[in-house]
């Protein structure tokens, strides 16, 4: 079960190639912040093409509960008007997240420093993930939080009557964490200092700015050091939410691996902390192009060309690049497979604690499809087959993972035997139109009876 529907086994045979231009949905993190700042100004913001996914669409209902308002216009168009920093009511129901991990660390940071109570729970796979990260840095500000053991959902945040700003160094790389610190410094007078040792998706930084507030950011010997200025009052913004990279990934590493493919994805987000992917593809020898390099909304963008490439080979990728690609080791690990030789992926512990262990989940899923995967708690390490060479045949199960489950569909368009999964439901939670796009562009895919 997704959390949301039913689950839709799916299984995956080898594709005609794929051809044809790939229009990917909206970022899915740039949406859920979209939101969120949204409904953090007054007055209304307008954002266009934001993503429809599911944990996008939790996050929407999040807002109204915490009484800012959001209007659906169709296509993608969404309106929100804000209650300001500070101006959150207590909603009266729990908070219901469903899969997104960053929909709710973001939103108890949103609302941790203003005088509130909120309950928020999830679906099975969040109601397993660490929540301590985030809980343990707005204590600083003075939330106090109650939530099952090891600080899992479903969890209830108590916000600070008087919040005082805070000086955070991140333990842990993530843009999530950071997000939320910042998020709960807009409401604490003074100046909220985040560090982060290893840089991170920098999208809060960069849509904090747009919406007005006072944040620098200096490059120090400890690391990025990021400061707020708190209690702006935030200015409503007309956002084009630029098109998902991480989604972008999977039709891309579908091409390279399908013989004869040759397919366009257009306009696609190239910010720097999120394009680690595609160096490491080029790297491999991947035929990967980026066409029409442009700025948009002080975002680099560009269309991505990517072909049949069967001269790939398994590299050691940098760990130095694991923050900005961190979402994309699922499908690397598919590519990996395609390749000749070892690919090597270190410095990726966070795997673990993903919507799934996601190191686990797909060496399993890959060795039921024949393939050599080596690990260790923070390393894994795929045994290339080169072009066309993966067995598979077998079945993966995907633990309500929507990059596993896609990872594995795509995988079955160019293994020698068909791959299955158990369900692949969830990619409706950021890559809604995955399945009737990859189908487009060539690939074979069938719902399996239950
Ligand atoms: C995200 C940050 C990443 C990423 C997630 C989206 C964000 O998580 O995996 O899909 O939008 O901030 P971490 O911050 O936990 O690494």
């Amino acid at each position: 079960m997704s959390g949301h529907g039913p689950a839709i086994p799916m299984s995956s045979r080898r594709a005609t190639p794929l051809n044809g231009e790939a229009h990917v949905p909206g970022d899915k993190s740039v949406s859920h912040r979209s939101l969120i700042l949204g409904a953090l100004s007054v007055g209304e913001t307008r954002i266009t093409g934001l993503l429809e996914g599911q944990d996008v669409l939790d996050t929407a209902k999040a807002m109204r509960a915490f009484g800012a308002e959001v209007i659906e216009h169709g296509n993608g168009e969404y309106s929100v008007h804000g209650v300001g920093v500070g101006g959150f009511a207590e909603p009266e129901d729990v908070i219901d997240c469903g899969n997104a991990g960053t929909g709710v660390r973001l939103i108890m940071g949103a609302m941790a420093t203003t005088p509130i109570t909120a309950t928020f729970t999830g679906d099975g796979s969040l109601r397993k993930r660490p929540m301590g990260r985030i809980t343990d840095p707005l204590a600083l500000f003075g939330a106090q939080s109650y939530g099952r053991s090891g600080g899992r959902l479903p969890m209830t945040i108590v916000g600070a009557k008087d919040p005082v700003p805070v000086r955070y160094t991140l333990p842990v790389a993530s843009a999530q964490v950071k997000s939320a610190v910042l998020l709960a410094g807009l409401n604490a007078m003074g100046e909220t200092v985040v560090i982060e040792p290893e840089a991170t998706r920098d999208h809060t930084e960069r849509m904090l700015r747009g919406f007005g507030a006072e944040l620098g950011v200096e490059e120090t010997d400890e690391g990025r050091v990021i400061t707020l200025t708190g209690q702006p009052e935030l200015t409503p913004q007309s956002i084009v939410v630029p098109r998902d990279p991480s989604s972008a990934a999977f039709p891309v590493c579908a091409a390279l691996i399908t013989e004869g493919s040759d397919i366009t994805v257009p306009n696609i987000g190239l910010n720097p902390t999120r394009a680690g992917l595609f160096t490491t593809l080029q790297e491999m020898s991947a035929d990967l192009t980026f066409e029409n390099m442009r700025e948009e909304g002080g975002e680099p963008v560009a269309d991505l060309r990517a072909r049949f490439s069967p001269d790939m080979k398994g590299i050691e990728v940098d760990p130095a690049r694991a923050a900005s690609m961190i979402d994309e080791y699922p499908i690397l690990s598919v590519v990996a497979s395609f390749a000749e030789g070892r690919t090597m992926m270190a410095g990726v512990h966070e795997l673990r604690v993903k919507e799934c262990d996601r190191i686990d989940v797909m060496a399993k899923g890959l060795r039921a499809n024949g393939v050599t995967v080596d690990e260790g708690e923070d390393w894994w390490a795929v045994e290339g087959f080169g072009p066309g060479g993966m067995p598979g045949g077998g079945h993966a199960a995907t633990h309500l993972d929507h990059r596993i489950a896609m990872s594995f569909l795509i995988a079955g368009m160019a293994a020698k035997k068909p791959v299955s999964v158990d369900d692949a439901s969830p990619f409706l939670t950021s890559f809604p139109i995955f399945e009737d796009l990859m189908r487009d562009l060539g690939a074979n895919f069938s719902r399996d009876n239950t």
